[in-house]
Parts: structure tokens; C-alpha cells; sequence
């Protein structure tokens, strides 16, 4: 059946635009657009219709398991992986599936219609591996999600983690990823970041590996991973995440660095969330911020695209699948204001995100899969500033979620009943 969204904005600032779709795809947009028979109707009430949300980083196999066993209570990364290690042999398949399909159903009311995850190889029954292959099928009508295999304790310095690897893209794990700064020296690192970009060479895959998350001004993993993609031919299919530490680097050092990683088309994903809390714990003061350097990478034509990485797990006591809330601090912590810049952050939660996940179809345009998302804002920037509403979730032309947009209303003396969240015409 035909479904005809009257009267939306976009994230391009067109207004009055009508979108049409037949089939599960987008057949026209344009405005007052004919109806054709059959068709479904619906009021976009003049808010912005924008393509999902796309998270490039997250750990599916970990979320919503705050408190177990315990919770992280110096709040570092090292500890969070060694809480994670304490319920790594307690999990069952059952209950992963279980948190995992939970926070699925989240990410799909809020508009979040593809997930990067990666999934913890360490573990010589690939336990988790096979409660999100389970989970990957299950949601597959409604949720793209694409697993890398992520040898959590360090593909070199936990024993069998290379061959749990290689069964893991074996079971049909889709990315390969890496842990290169968790590795016992600078130099076992890079061994492991050339293993793993050569599995990849050889296998066809894309690579995605946590890289220098650290405030280690001296760690010098992405340059590995930069100089193995040019040397095997993987430009344009390897991303570096977090990348932490380039936020402390010398400035000189950085520049030749991202010059490195422009020529080797490598993208990059901050998760400011986590960035911003697990970084910089052994500071006193200043605290540095921990985020790698989102303006400067863009700038050098490197996509970059924020990841939300953690949701109640131990790594992080918080979040709900809200990627304008990743937006929104990946903005604050790069200082991203100027408006240009803050449509960079909505892109890097939608259109880059979904660039490095390599989605067929994705975007606003006649023959794109009919998949988006009703806002409750009149643009990109007021999205983030308001958390807008997800009033409508459609995939394929389905609509997989409502909500009623959010309002409140008040009892005052000569003041209008209803709150006005909308600021000036910023398109
Ligand atoms: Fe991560």
C-alpha cells in the first residue's frame, strides 16, 4: 500500500514538502504531491521528516546490565572492563537476547533504525556471538544490525582470542574490530592491528576497531591502523573508534596524523558520552575532555559520525537510545555552535553514521528505502536543542512507532495555555 506524508520540513530546510512511497521506497517528494489510489494518508504537521538515526558504536552484548554484578565505582574505563569480565562467565544466552531485543525495542521509539555493535570474542563458547547472530535475525524486519567481532581482553594478550576471532566472522560476524591500546605493549598493539587488518584483506571485510581510548599523548595505534589500510588496499572500508587520545596529542604530531588518515579514507566515531565520563580520570585539574577532535577531522574531509557505545552497563550508569542526546554532547564537548557545525553533529548521528555502516538505500531521495523518522522540531539544530519527539517511525514504509508530541500546558495569567518549544524560522 501507498503512504503520502502531507506538509514536512527536511533536514535540507525544504519546507512544504510532500513524501511519497510505494513499495517500501520513496517514490516522490515535492510539494502537494497527488495522492494515488489506495493510498494512506498522514499530517507531517510542518516538523522535519529526516532519514533513522544510525549508531555507528555500541555494545549490544553489555546493555542494560547495570549492577551486575556490582557497579563501577571509580568510573574507568579499566574497571568497566574488569566488571565486565566478572559477569562475562554468569551471562547466559537467554538473558542477552533478552536485554538486548529490550533495548531494540527502545532504539526503535526513538527513531534509531541501525546499530553498529560489537560483541565480545573473548569467550571460548562465543556466547554472546551467538546471542546477537539470534538477535540479528530476530530483528531483522525492523532494525539493521551489523556486528563486528571485538576481542575485548586484547586479541594478543588473552589466549585463543585470534581464533575465537576468526570463528566468530566464521558464524557470520560482519566487521572485524580490535582493542589495540588494551594490549600489553605499544608494540603488541600494532602486531594486532596488522593480524587484524590482514584478516580482513583476506576475508573482504570492513574493520572497525577501538583505537588509542586512552589519554596517552604517546599512543600511536591509529597511525598503524592508517599506514595497514593504505598497505593492503582497505581505503574506505576501516574506522577508527573513540580515538581518545588524539585529544591529548601535540598539535604538531596530530597534524601530520590526520593527514595520514584523510589519505587513507579511514573513518573516525567519537562516542561523546562515554568519552566525556570515562576520560581523564587520572586527572586533578584541568580535566581534559577525552574526545578526539571531531572539527579538525571533518575538516580534513574524514567522516566522522558519533556513536551512543554504552547504555546502562558497566561502562556507563545511563542513556535511553536517544542519538540527539549523543548529538547533543558531541556538540558541547567539541564546542561544534556555529549552525553549520551543528548540523554536523545531526549528520554524524544520521548520514555519516550510516556512510560507515555502508547502508544500501539510505537517505531522502526518490528510490531510497522508505525509512525515517517524524520529528517533533522544525530543524536539524532544534532537534538536538529539544530531544525532539519521534511522532513517527517508519521503515520499508511500515510504521513501527507513534507518539504523541510532547506538550506541556500551562495555568498562567495572560500567558497562552500551550508551551511553544519552537524558536524563530531557522531554515
Ligand atoms: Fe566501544
Amino acid at each position: 500500500m501507498a503512504m503520502l506524508v502531507r506538509n514536512v520540513r527536511l533536514p535540507d530546510g525544504r519546507q512544504g514538502q510532500d513524501l511519497l512511497v510505494q513499495n517500501g521506497r520513496i517514490a516522490a517528494i515535492g510539494p502537494a504531491l497527488a495522492a494515488p489510489e489506495d493510498c494512506v494518508t498522514l499530517d507531517g504537521g510542518d516538523w522535519l521528516l529526516s532519514p533513522p538515526f544510525v549508531d555507528a558504536h555500541f555494545h549490544l552484548d553489555a546493555t542494560l546490565s547495570h549492577g551486575l554484578p556490582r557497579v563501577n565505582e571509580s568510573g574507568t574505563l579499566l574497571e568497566g572492563i574488569q566488571l565486565w569480565g566478572e559477569l562475562k562467565p554468569q551471562l547466559t544466552q537467554e538473558a542477552v537476547v533478552e536485554r538486548a531485543l529490550r533495548y531494540c525495542d527502545w532504539a526503535v521509539g526513538r527513531g534509531l533504525l541501525a546499530i553498529r555493535s560489537h560483541v565480545d570474542v573473548c569467550d571460548d563458547r562465543l556466547l554472546a556471538v551467538e546471542a546477537l547472530l539470534q538477535v540479528r535475525e530476530q530483528v531483522r524486519p525492523y532494525l539493521d544490525l551489523q556486528l563486528v567481532a571485538f576481542p575485548q581482553d586484547g586479541l594478543l594478550r588473552s589466549p585463543g582470542a585470534l581464533e575465537n576471532l576468526k570463528r566468530a566472522l566464521d558464524r557470520g560476524v560482519d566487521v572485524v574490530g580490535g582493542i589495540p591500546h588494551h594490549e600489553r605493549t605499544m608494540a603488541q598493539g600494532a602486531e594486532s592491528v596488522r593480524l587484524l587488518c590482514e584478516l580482513a584483506a583476506e576475508r573482504g571485510l570492513r574493520v572497525d576497531m577501538h583505537c588509542d581510548e586512552s589519554d596517552d599523548p604517546l599512543s600511536r595505534h591509529v597511525e598503524s591502523l592508517a599506514f595497514e589500510t593504505q598497505r593492503l588496499g582497505l581505503q574506505g572500508r576501516v574506522t577508527g573508534s573513540h580515538l581518545t587520545s588524539m585529544h591529548s596529542m601535540d598539535n604538531y604530531y596530530a597534524s601530520k596524523l590526520i593527514a595520514l588518515m584523510a589519505e587513507s579514507e579511514l573513518s573516525a566515531v567519537a562516542n561523546p558520552l562515554i568519552n566525556i565520563t570515562l576520560q581523564g580520570r587520572h586527572d586533578s585539574y584541568p580535566k581534559r575532555r577525552g574526545m578526539t577532535r571531531v572539527p579538525e577531522l571533518t575538516a580534513a574531509g574524514i567522516k566522522v559520525a558519533f556513536g551512543h557505545d554504552c547504555v546502562l552497563d558497566p561502562w556507563y550508569s545511563l542513556g535511553s537510545a536517544d542519538m540527539l542526546e549523543v548529538a547533543a554532547m558531541g556538540l558541547h564537548v567539541a564546542q561544534m555552535t556555529s549552525r553549520e557545525a551543528m548540523r554536523l553533529c545531526f549528520d554524524a548521528v544520521t548520514v555519516n553514521a550510516a556512510r560507515i555502516l555502508g547502508l544500501e538505500g539510505y537517505g531522502l531521495e526518490p528510490g531510497c528505502q522508505a525509512d525515517f523518522v517524524l520529528l517533533q522540531a522544525r530543524s536539524p539544530e532544534e532537534a538536538i536543542r529539544l530531544r525532539a519527539a519521534r511522532l513517527l517511525v517508519v521503515r520499508r514504509g511500515q510504521v513501527l512507532s507513534r507518539m504523541s508530541c510532547s506538550e506541556a500546558r500551562l495555568s498562567l495569567p495572560g500567558r497562552p495555555e500551550r508551551v511553544d518549544w519552537s524558536f524563530g524560522a531557522p531554515n
